[in-house]
C-alpha cells in the first residue's frame, strides 16, 4: 500500500496525529460500548485459568509491556514476567504449566521476539501475538493473534504502533479481570466506558503541540536529558528516553523517579533538563518531591501533569487531562513523542529514518 504524508512534515508527525483516530479504531475491535464488555478473539484455552503470564518483546513495544504488567497484575491480579526478548532464552525461563506467553511486536518479524516465541512454544506454553502486522511470521506461529488495527507505519521511532499496543492491552487486562472473577459486569463496563474516550482525550492532548515545540527547543541543545515517573508511568518515562535518542540522537535516560537519589542525582546541574511525569495520582506528592530536589541542585524540570498548581522554580509545566487507570500512560505517551520529535526537527536530524536503526530488525 501507498501511504503518503499528507500535509505533514515527516511520516513521524503524521502518525502522532493519527492517534486519536487508529487508537478509536483498535478499541472499536476490542470494545462492544452497548453491551459494556470487551470482545477478544476466540482462544484455544481458559481465559479463567491462566496462572502466569509473560511478556516479551523488544525496544517500544518493550515499554507496551512493561506498562501492561501493572494493567494486568491490578486488575485481573495475575503474576506478570516482563523480557527483553534478547536475553528471554537466555536466562533459562523456568516456565509455568499453563502459562501464557505474549509476544509484543510492531512488525510481527523482529528476529529476537521470534526466537524467544519459538522457545516458548517449545516448551509449551500457550502463545498470543500482539502484532500489527496480521501476515507476519509471529501472528502465524502463535496461538491466538491480537491485531492492534495501527495501519502501517512508516516512521523508524514507533508512536501510533505503541498507543495502539497498549490500548490493546488494556482492554486484554479489563478481559482477563473479568474472566477470573476479579471484577463484576459493572466494573467491566465502567473500564469499557474509560477506554471509549481515550482517543478524545489524545485530542486534547494534541493541542499542547505548540507548547511543546517551544519546550523542546530549550532543551534540544542539552547533551543529557532524564526523564522520570513512577509507577505505571516509570514506563512511560522509559519510552520518553529512547525516543528522544532515537531521533534526536541526545543521550537521554528514563528512571523511577524515586530511584534518581541513588546515583543519577549526581549528573544534576544547570545543563540537565529533567521532564517529570507526573499526574495526581497517589504518588504525585513522592514525585513532585523527588523534582523539587533536582530543583535544589538547579536542574531544569519539565512537569508533565493534571495538576493546576504553578510549581515555583520549575522550568516548564504542561498541562495534561486527569485520567484514570487505564487511559493515563496511554495519554502520557503523547507528550514524551512530540517533545523528541520537536527536538529532532530543531536539530535537523533525519527524523523518520534516523542514522543506524531500522523499522524491523531481522537479526540478532
Ligand atoms: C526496531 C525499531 C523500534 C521497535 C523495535 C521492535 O528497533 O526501530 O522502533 O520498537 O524494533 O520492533 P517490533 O516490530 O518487534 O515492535
Amino acid at each position: 500500500t501507498m501511504v503518503d504524508k499528507g500535509n505533514y512534515r515527516h511520516f513521524m508527525q503524521k502518525e502522532i496525529f493519527e492517534q486519536p483516530t487508529v487508537v478509536a479504531q483498535a478499541l472499536g475491535r476490542y470494545l462492544d460500548p452497548n453491551a459494556g464488555t470487551v470482545c477478544l478473539p476466540e482462544t484455544p484455552f481458559d481465559l479463567a485459568n491462566i496462572p502466569r503470564i509473560t511478556l516479551i518483546a523488544c525496544g517500544t513495544s518493550y515499554y507496551a509491556a512493561e506498562v501492561a504488567r501493572y494493567w494486568i497484575e491490578q486488575l485481573a491480579r495475575i503474576p506478570v514476567d516482563v523480557d527483553i526478548a534478547s536475553e528471554f532464552r537466555y536466562r533459562e525461563p523456568v516456565y509455568t504449566e499453563g502459562g501464557l506467553a505474549i509476544f509484543i511486536s510492531q512488525s510481527g518479524e523482529t528476529a529476537d521476539t521470534l526466537a524467544a516465541l519459538r522457545h516458548a512454544k517449545a516448551a509449551g506454553q500457550h502463545i498470543a501475538a500482539l502484532v500489527n502486522m496480521p501476515g507476519s511470521t509471529m501472528a502465524r506461529e502463535a496461538d491466538v493473534v491480537l491485531p492492534i488495527h495501527a495501519g502501517p507505519e512508516i516512521g523508524v521511532a514507533s508512536t501510533k504502533a505503541f498507543t495502539c499496543q497498549l490500548a490493546v492491552l488494556a482492554s486484554l487486562a479489563v478481559k482477563l479481570a473479568s474472566a477470573k472473577g476479579e471484577i463484576n459486569s459493572n466494573e467491566e463496563a465502567g473500564y469499557v466506558k474509560e477506554l471509549n474516550h481515550i482517543p478524545a482525550l489524545m485530542a486534547e492532548v494534541l493541542h499542547h503541540d505548540e507548547a511543546l515545540q517551544g519546550i523542546a527547543r530549550s532543551i534540544s541543545t542539552a547533551r543529557d536529558i532524564l526523564f522520570v515517573g513512577r509507577g505505571i508511568h516509570y514506563p512511560i518515562a522509559m519510552e520518553g528516553a529512547l525516543k528522544l535518542k532515537e531521533i534526536s540522537y541526545i543521550h537521554a535516560e528514563g528512571y523511577a523517579a524515586g530511584e534518581l537519589k541513588h546515583g543519577p542525582i549526581a549528573l544534576i546541574d544547570e545543563h540537565v533538563p529533567v521532564i517529570g511525569i507526573a499526574p495526581e495520582d497517589s504518588l504525585f506528592d513522592k514525585t513532585l518531591s523527588n523534582l523539587q530536589e533536582i530543583m535544589a541542585r538547579q536542574g531544569k524540570v519539565v512537569m508533565f501533569s493534571d495538576s493546576e498548581t504553578k510549581q515555583e522554580g520549575m522550568f516548564a509545566q504542561l498541562k495534561m487531562p486527569s485520567a484514570g487507570f487505564l487511559s493515563s500512560a496511554i495519554l502520557y505517551a503523547i507528550p514524551v513523542q512530540l517533545l523528541a520529535y520537536y527536538a529532532a526537527v530543531e536539530k535537523g536530524t533525519d527524523v523518520d529514518q534516523p542514522r543506524n536503526l531500522a523499522k524491523s530488525v531481522t537479526v540478532e
